[in-house]
């Protein structure tokens, strides 16, 4: 019997962290050959994790450039892909999520004619401008692919509320099967011994929507947070390596004493020090997923959000980018201990650990 082809599709950090654990079960399994091409719409950010992973891509579009546009990232992918797709010929191609790489690679495969299999799929705001231009991405994959595995209930019942009836499976998170390959017992860092008892609060931002005069409202609550509470807290922000990000962050925060800015954390760190911070304050979609499974409230510096589970289990708190907002919020949840043992329950709603075992299974029946 012939293997069946699969090409697995990715170009930015999220999306490698979550695939990488899929890519590694599927090359278990003698029934399937596996192809991985990334699209470097990330560069160093992308490379960190496929070297942690140990996965090696036959393609490498490196499409990355400063300050890239949609258009030209949709155009760089597009042709990249019709090239990739004529010389591999997938019985499959997987993509993840709502990035511009998974978007443009369905539409290169529906193009041509290839079945597409959609990761993390069904999660929704209804919003087309929040997260934007992820909401349309993602909507727009599932109108292409074939297979859709969802990581929850709710995201396999949107699903079904836009009339796909067929191979929408729930499959929990492949976020989560990432912790498994990162998260180590007795896990020190130089970074931690700096704390000297205060309480370390974790701080990524990165949304296009929240460019500009959001980020700037965000940073400028934290300033004030931080200052007034000087000798009670320490803040660790590992900078995106989006230029206008570093900028904003930089002029804004970069007196504060008791704030690190750093470069990116190579994942392994990433989630160690997730594990030993006290909350998180973030704009990520992957964060609010892995910090609920390690007890860490979350504060979402967004309007909506597509993880409404976390929401609901009452972990993570959407404060919105408004200065006073978020300011209050931060101050309550150091200061407001009920309120910091709410939301500090160890929960899950985004996985166990075995979401790629289970797409694998599927797979091996379906294909
Ligand atoms: C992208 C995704 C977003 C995802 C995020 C994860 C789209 C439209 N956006 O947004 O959904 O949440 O990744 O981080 O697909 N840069 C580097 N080195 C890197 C990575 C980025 O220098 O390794 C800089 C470049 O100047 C680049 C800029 O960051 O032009 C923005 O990168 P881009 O992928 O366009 O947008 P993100 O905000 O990272
Ligand atoms: N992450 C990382 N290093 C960092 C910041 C984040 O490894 O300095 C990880 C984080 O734990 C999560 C993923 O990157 O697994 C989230 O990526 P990002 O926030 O860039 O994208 P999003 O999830 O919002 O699409």
């Amino acid at each position: 019997m012939s293997r069946k082809k699969i090409l697995v599709v990715f170009g930015t950090r999220p999306e490698a962290i979550k695939m990488c654990p899929l890519v590694l079960e599927l090359k278990k399994r003698s029934v399937f050959d596996v192809v991985v091409a990334v699209t470097g719409q990330h560069r160093e950010m992308l490379d960190q994790v496929l070297e942690l992973f140990e996965v090696c891509p036959k393609y490498d579009l490196n499409i990355m450039k400063t300050n890239q546009s949609l258009i030209r990232m949709m155009t760089a992918v597009t042709e990249g892909m019709d090239h990739v797709l004529d010389q591999e010929r997938p019985e499959l191609t997987l993509v993840h999520g709502d990035t511009l790489t998974a978007y443009a690679t369905a539409v290169a495969c529906f193009m041509k004619g290839y079945a597409v299999g959609h990761v993390e799929a069904g999660l929704r705001t209804h919003n087309l401008n929040e997260p934007f231009p992820e909401e349309f991405n993602r909507q727009s994959i599932s109108v292409i692919a074939k297979y859709h595995f969802a990581p929850t209930k709710g995201a396999q019942q949107n699903l079904f509320r836009e009339g796909k009836k067929e191979h929408v499976y729930i499959t929990g998170n492949t976020a989560i099967d990432a912790l498994r390959y990162t998260v180590k017992e007795n896990y020190s860092n130089p970074c931690l011994q700096e704390l000297n008892g205060r309480k370390l609060i974790l701080v990524t931002l990165h949304r296009r929507e929240n460019w500009q005069d959001p980020m700037r409202h965000v940073f400028h609550a934290l300033r004030r947070f931080l200052e007034e509470y000087e000798d009670q807290v320490f803040a660790l922000f590992p900078l995106h390596r989006n230029p206008m990000i570093r900028e904003n962050a930089m002029r804004i925060l970069g007196e504060c004493k008791n704030i690190r800015l750093t470069e990116p954390l190579d994942v392994v760190n990433c989630h160690n020090i997730m594990a030993e911070s006290y909350f998180v304050l973030t704009d990520s979609g992957g964060i609010q997923e892995e910090a609920p499974y390690f007890g860490k409230p979350v504060l979402v510096a967004r309007n909506v959000t597509e993880r409404p589970e976390g929401v609901e289990a009452g972990v993570l708190k959407l404060i919105g980018t408004e200065e006073e907002e978020v300011y209050a919020n931060l101050k309550e949840l150091l200061e407001n201990e009920e309120c910091y043992q709410r939301m500090s329950r160890a929960v899950s709603p985004y996985g166990d650990g075995t979401a790629s075992r289970q797409i694998a299974d599927i797979l091996e029946r379906e294909l």
